[in-house]
This record gives structure tokens, C-alpha cells and sequence, in this order.
């Protein structure tokens, strides 16, 4: 076996690894006991899995994941408690029947507003006492900020303005207690107008009282983008404002945004595409290496390059064709460049 990741940075910060239910078992189950401290569900505990229906909870396949934490002495990560994407319609659904957002008469949509922000206020209640004694950090909310500046028009938004992001604060802390560390993840953290915009925003929430504990970056980068120093840059920012950091996404992509042209097959990547990102690699463990003291995890969005959503972006640009290959192991879970550059100690 080579050298496991989680017992290479154990002093620095946990290694982690976003997962279906199927990898829990077999090689991916091997490959994420030996080098991952800390896993997070790719789907299962989303509001579209948890709460298909108002009032039905569905807890199978979230208790799965979490006994397997257990059982292997895993940190888990939830996520998410609430976000815009994958989240169950019956939530903007008046009780008339009606989409919330169409709504135009004042009184209803003031209704609407505190039944949206009760709906919501239960679910995470629900979810952060069945699980609070299991999860070391939760985002509580996902990409609240819009690429543009600005808070994202969600249906969230639309219908209650920010008050759904200091609700959804107060009620998990309210439900987790003290201990609970509470996450405000986003992606493109990096890049402007957004971080500052998302660095303003939870400035101003701390302000009002609003529990944050820490910000997630997603870290769903490419080979050039962003900076090393726009990397830094921003995990300092959101460091210097007393928050934990993690990092929660982290995928390498061999492409950029749209990704053309996409290589059809794993085979059709050349080793130089691999030899690039593995310095990549090395360029950010160097850097996260030396933010250790603000960073406290950090989470592949996947384990090996056989699974990675990247995949169905590639495709969906590329007729239906496409593979990327974002990790340090490839699609039969070996070692790539990627693993020994993020390993090194030079
Ligand atoms: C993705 C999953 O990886 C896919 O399987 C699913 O179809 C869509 O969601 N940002 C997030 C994650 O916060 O929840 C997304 O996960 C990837 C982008």
C-alpha cells in the first residue's frame, strides 16, 4: 500500500471524500478507508433525498453513510441543509397550490414568506437533532452568492430576501447547539465580483449576530484557473475574519469552462495532461501545507477518476462524448503523478 493521504497531513488538516453509497463497498471502500479521514454524501443527504415529500423524511440512505463514518472513525461532513439545486418543489408551493414566486398580492406573499421560512426552519431542525451527535461540520446553506456579485435569485431569495440565510444560521445552531460547526459554502470563491461580495455578506451577518462558523470552498478548479495567488488571496480573506476554513469540492478538471475539447475516452488523455495536473496538485498542497493553520479540512469531490460529475458537463458539451479526470486516482484506483506531487514534501 502507499503512503495514506489522511496520515500524510494529519497534522495539518483531514483529507476527505465526497461519496455514493456503492463506494462504501469493494475497491472504493478499500481506497477510502486506507487514505480519507472524513467523508461527505455526494447526493443522499441533499433536501430533494431527505425530504422528497413535506413532512416525509427519508432516512435510509443518509444513516447508511453515517454508520459507515462511524464504524471507521470517519469525520462527517453534511451537506447540504439547504441549497437552490436538487431541493423538492413542494417547498415554493403556496397552500393554494400556487408557485410562491408568481405570487403579486402583498398579503400573500408575506404569507408565503413565513410559511417558506417554516418549512424550511423544520427541515433543518429535523435533520441537525436526528444527526447532531454524528456530523462535525455542516453547510448549512450552498452558493448563496451569484457568479455576478450579489446574492443569487433563488427561489429562496426571491421570496423572503436574505432573511432565509439568517434563519437557516439561527435555526442550526439553535437545533445543534454550541457545538455545531455551521458552514456557508460556495464555489469561484476566488474570483470577483463574488468573493468580495460573498466576503461583504457574511462580514455583515457576523455583524448582526448571524452563527458562522466557517466558509467552504469548493475548489472545483482547472489546470490554470484561478491563481495560485487568487487561491490564497481568498482563503485569507475569509481566515482574517475568524472563520474555519474548508476546502470541500476539490476537483482538478483537465478542461476549462464549457469543457472543449473534451478527450472521448480515459484512454485518449495524454500523460502530459497528467504530468500538468500533477504539478498542479503540488502547487496547491504547497499552499494549503502552509495555510494549515486556517484550514481544517480538506474534500475531493469523488475518490477516483472512474466517478466524478465532471464527467456529465463533459459530455453535455461534447455530444454526449467526453471523460475528464480530475483526482490523484485513476479510473482502476491506482496511484496517478497527481497523488505523488501532492504527497511530496519538497
Ligand atoms: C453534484 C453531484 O456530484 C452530482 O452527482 C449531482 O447530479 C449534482 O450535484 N456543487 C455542489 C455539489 O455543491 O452538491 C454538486 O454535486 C457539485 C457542484
Amino acid at each position: 500500500d502507499v503512503q495514506s493521504m489522511q496520515e500524510r497531513f494529519e497534522d495539518s488538516f483531514d483529507i476527505g471524500a465526497a461519496v455514493e453509497l456503492y463506494q462504501l463497498e469493494g475497491e472504493h471502500g478499500e481506497v477510502l478507508k486506507h487514505h480519507y479521514g472524513s467523508v461527505v454524501a455526494e447526493n443522499v443527504m441533499k433536501p430533494l433525498y431527505i425530504q422528497p415529500e413535506e413532512g416525509e423524511f427519508y432516512w435510509d440512505d443518509a444513516d447508511q453513510l453515517v454508520d459507515f463514518a462511524n464504524e471507521h472513525d470517519l469525520d462527517l461532513r453534511y451537506h447540504t441543509l439547504i441549497w437552490h439545486s436538487q431541493v423538492p418543489e413542494w417547498f415554493f408551493i403556496d397552500e393554494n397550490g400556487n408557485p410562491m414566486v408568481e405570487e403579486e398580492d402583498p398579503d400573500q406573499r408575506e404569507a408565503n414568506k413565513e410559511l417558506l421560512l417554516d418549512r424550511m426552519e423544520t427541515h433543518i431542525k429535523t435533520v441537525v437533532e436526528r444527526y447532531k451527535d454524528d456530523v462535525d461540520a455542516w453547510d448549512v446553506l450552498n452558493e448563496v452568492v451569484d457568479d455576478g456579485g450579489g446574492l443569487r435569485e433563488s427561489e429562496w431569495y426571491q421570496i423572503t430576501g436574505d432573511e432565509y440565510i439568517k434563519r437557516a444560521f439561527h435555526a442550526a445552531r439553535e437545533a445543534g447547539g454550541e457545538d455545531a460547526k455551521l458552514f456557508l459554502n460556495d464555489y469561484n470563491t476566488e474570483i470577483n465580483p463574488k468573493r468580495d461580495d460573498l466576503y461583504d455578506l457574511v462580514e455583515r451577518m457576523l455583524a448582526e449576530g448571524v452563527p458562522i462558523d466557517g466558509i467552504g470552498h469548493q475548489a472545483h478548479i482547472q489546470l490554470d484557473w484561478p491563481t495560485i495567488e487568487e487561491t490564497e488571496e481568498s482563503i485569507r480573506m475569509f481566515d482574517s475574519l475568524g472563520l474555519e476554513t474548508h476546502i470541500t469540492e476539490l476537483d482538478v478538471s483537465l478542461y476549462g469552462y464549457p469543457p472543449t475539447p473534451a478527450f472521448d475516452t480515459y484512454a485518449d488523455i495524454p500523460e502530459e495532461a497528467f504530468e500538468r495536473q500533477a504539478e498542479r496538485y503540488h502547487q496547491l498542497f504547497t499552499l494549503y501545507e502552509s495555510l494549515d493553520d486556517a484550514i481544517t479540512n480538506i474534500t475531493f469531490w469523488g475518490i477516483a477518476d472512474d466517478h466524478t460529475w465532471l464527467d456529465d458537463r463533459a459530455e453535455e458539451f461534447n455530444d454526449g462524448v467526453g471523460k475528464d479526470a480530475p483526482f490523484v486516482f485513476d479510473v482502476d484506483m491506482h496511484v496517478k503523478p497527481a497523488y505523488w506531487a501532492m504527497m511530496s514534501e519538497e
